[in-house]
This record gives C-alpha cells, structure tokens and sequence, in this order.
C-alpha cells in the first residue's frame, strides 16, 4: 500500500495550501484554538516486534520490563566537581553498538501487516475486531509522523531549529494513509549527523539507559541484578534493530487515528492491564542555588523538549514518562518519573517554575505556557482534516486505473511542511515520477 514512487521534485500544480495560524494575523501570544480537541484515549489493537536482524514477527518477543535505573553509588576516581556520586555509565559498551541500516526506507509496511493481522494465532474475533477498525479508521501511520505534524505549530516561531517535513499520502477506500518523505538533502544531512562523534555518542546514551532500566522477563524485574563482568543493571549490547510496537486506535478531534509506535517498556501489572513506559535522557540541569541565570536557561530549554516527550506518548496512551539526566559524559546523576497527563500542567501559566524562588523564598509563577496541548493538537486536527478534505477530493476525481498486471494503482500526494514553517502545500506525484 506504500507509495514505491520515491522522488523529491514535486512539480505539479498546488492542490491545496494552509497557512500556518501564525500567518493569518492573529496577535501573537494569543491561541488560535478556543480548546484542545477532544481525544479519545488509545486503545490497543495488536502489537509486533522487529529483531535483531530486523526481521517482523507479530508477537511481543521483544517487549522490554521496566526495573529502573541502578543505584547512584558510583564515586568519581578523581575528586572533581560535584555530582561526586552517580549511577549507571552510559558509555558502556559503545564500542559493541549495532545501529539499524536507515537508508533502507520501510515505508509503513510493518504497520500494514500488522493490521493485516498475517498471524496464525490471532483469533477470528480479533481479526475481525481489526479489520473493522481498519475500515473506519481516517488515518493509519506512525505515532512519530503525527508527533511532527502537531509540533509543527511550534515550529515557525524558530526557524533556525525548523525541521522540513515531507509526506506522501495516499487514500485507500476512504482511509488516508500518510508516510514520511525523506528527502534527498534530508537524507545527507541525517547521514551527516550519523557520522558525528559527538552525535553518535549522544544517541548511543538514550539507548543505554534503555538497557540499564528494562529486562526482557516480567520475572526478572524484582529480582536482584545479576552482573557477570558488566555493569549492575545492564540487561544487554544495544541494537537498534531491536523494536516492540504497538497500534492503537484513537481519535483527535474529527479524526479517527490507528497509529502504531514503538514502546520502550511496559510496567508489570497486577490488575491485568500492563501500563507502558516511555524512556528519555536529558542533559543535568543545573542547580539553581549554584548559577540561577543558567539554572532558568536549561529549565526552560528541558521544558519545551517536554512537549515532543509528551505527544509522543500521549498519542499511543503511554502513561509515564521517566527521563534520565546525565552530565556531560554520559554518567548518570538522577532520574525522575512523569505523569504522562500532568505534564501540560507543569508547563502552564501560573503553575511554579522549578528550582526558582523569589527574594520571600515563594515560588516563582509563570507568566506564560512554555507550550499549550490545545495549540498543537488543535494544529494536527486541523492539519489532518485538511490532508483528508484535499487528497480524497482529488482521489475520487481520479479513481484508480489498473495497470497492466492488474495491481491496483492509487495517486500519490505529496504533502510539504516549508521551513520555517509558514504553510503547508499538497500535491499530486504523477506515476511516472
Ligand atoms: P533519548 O530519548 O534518550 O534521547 P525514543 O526516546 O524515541 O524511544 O528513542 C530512543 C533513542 O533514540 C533516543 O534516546 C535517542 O538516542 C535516539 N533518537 C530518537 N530519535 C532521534 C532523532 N530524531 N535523532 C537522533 N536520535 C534519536
Ligand atoms: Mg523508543
Ligand atoms: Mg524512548
């Protein structure tokens, strides 16, 4: 169902062009959305596993327990400055890092299998519960896809750090389905980032956090750390072919989503529902009693990374949130637990800033939201209505011509966010392209 068509030039007439709500004239500092849109919280459909050779299998081999971070007992060496204690190296290993081969684009295949339910164990109802699904659903595509689209919004007010978003489109019997398009010039400068030291390092530590907070068995998570010649908490070499995801059905506003994601960890339960963990690292943030100027810089900085943080999780109804924060080489100072729900209004007006008090030693208030979950998902409602409304409208004008091996064609759109963000525009992909 991927489009296989794969250029970057786009020449063909405008179909359809939004402006940015930033763009419309309305004052700044002012929200265009009255409230958030409804969100109907996410249901689990299937989940799937990628292993070690990237291979897809419809079970969850793969899924991960949380355990948590190991103990902060570590002394530095050397006396240096503080912290003089911390926790889990996450340099460890880096020299046996496998990284998953990303110039091989996989398009929404795995997705597509999965609701095709290609499983022997699946039963009869659930294949049909699915299939239902499926049929209703407005939008199918990756959790991260419609993560970019809703922190788009945030994204014209800082063009130097805008991301180009490309996506192509393609409407399958009333469902939109939605891929990213990486470019060829995204493709050199992401390929450009894997080649820096400093970068690869950087994402090699949220990997390793990974492995030191999970275990591949339910049974193991209370159980004591086992450490043949590695690290305490250590559960294994990273691979980042290794994946456990998961597709839920929801719906944003007027739109009904099935989107699948990856999950880093569940948490055992003993009611029966297994509640989902999403992992993060994050830079230490500096102690406000020790440099309040730098303290407040960073607080701020971590705060707007919590709303990408947020909506990543919010959208598969992951429920927690735990960061860990390390110091700049890669040790492990503290970790801290989000409530998933409670971070818009950790962020929002007149909620205490962290770590900043005033000259009485009361907590300093905000003045403004660092980010508001109405605009952003007000913003992907919008966008995603938007998509639906041009592409279908152009999709049934043109309905699908068989070729000659009988294989059913559909057009392809191509939907382009500019950077700095300002519009968005849709095209058609003419076939031959
Ligand atoms: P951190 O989250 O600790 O930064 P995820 O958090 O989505 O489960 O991703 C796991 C890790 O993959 C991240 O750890 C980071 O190291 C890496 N990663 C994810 N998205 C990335 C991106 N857009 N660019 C670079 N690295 C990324
Ligand atoms: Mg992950
Ligand atoms: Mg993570």
């Amino acid at each position: 169902l991927t489009p296989h068509n794969d250029t970057d030039s786009a020449p063909d007439a405008i179909l359809g062009s939004l402006k940015h709500p930033r763009m419309t004239g309305i004052p700044a500092g002012t929200s265009p959305y009255a409230a958030a849109p409804p969100f109907q919280q996410p249901t689990p459909l299937c989940s799937f596993s990628f292993d070690e050779q990237r291979r897809l299998w419809q079970d969850d081999r793969c899924k991960r327990f949380y355990r948590g971070p190991p103990a902060y007992t570590n002394r530095h060496p050397v006396q240096t400055r503080a912290p003089a204690v911390f926790g889990a190296d996450l340099n460890y290993a880096m020299d046996r890092y496998v990284q998953r081969d990303e110039s091989m684009p996989e398009h929404l295949d795995a997705l597509v299998a999965a609701l095709q339910h290609r499983t022997e164990t699946a039963s009869a109802e659930v294949r049909d519960e699915v299939d239902q699904e499926r049929r209703r659903a407005g939008v199918v595509t990756w959790r991260g896809i419609i993560t970019k689209i809703c922190t788009a919004y945030e994204q014209s007010a800082s063009a130097r750090f805008a991301d180009p978003l490309d996506l192509n489109a393609m409407m399958v019997d009333g469902t939109l389905y939605l891929e990213e398009h990486v470019s060829a010039s995204a493709r050199a400068e992401k390929q450009r980032k894997e080649a820096d030291a400093a970068m690869k390092r950087f994402g090699y530590y949220g990997y390793a956090f990974e492995s030191y907070c999970t275990v591949d068995d339910a049974a193991q998570v209370s159980h004591a750390r086992s450490n043949d010649g590695e690290p305490e908490g250590w559960s294994g070499d990273v691979n980042t072919n290794v994946q456990w995801c998961c597709v839920v059905k929801t719906k944003l506003g007027s739109n009904r989503l099935i989107i699948g994601g990856e999950v880093d960890a569940v948490l055992p339960s003993h009611h029966g529902r297994e509640e989902m963990v999403e992992l993060k690292t994050s830079m230490q943030i500096t102690s406000a009693h020790r440099n309040a100027a730098k303290a407040a810089v960073e607080q701020e900085r971590f705060e707007k990374k919590l709303l990408k943080f947020f909506l990543q999780s919010y959208l598969l109804g992951i429920g927690k949130i735990v960061v860990g924060f390390r110091d700049f080489h890669g040790l492990l100072t503290t970790h801290q637990e989000f409530e998933t729900l409670r971070i818009p209004r950790m962020v929002r007006a007149g909620h205490p800033v962290p770590g900043q008090f005033d000259a009485g030693g009361q907590p300093v208030l905000r003045e403004r939201s660092v980010w508001e979950p109405k605009d952003t998902l007000g913003f992907g409602d919008q966008i995603l209505s938007f998509i639906r409304d041009v592409v279908s409208k152009h999709t049934a004008s043109s309905p699908p011509a068989d070729d000659v091996d009988g294989k059913i064609e559909h057009a392809v759109f191509r939907v382009t966010f500019h950077a700095p963000f300002e519009h968005v525009e849709i095209r058609a992909l003419s076939q031959s392209e």
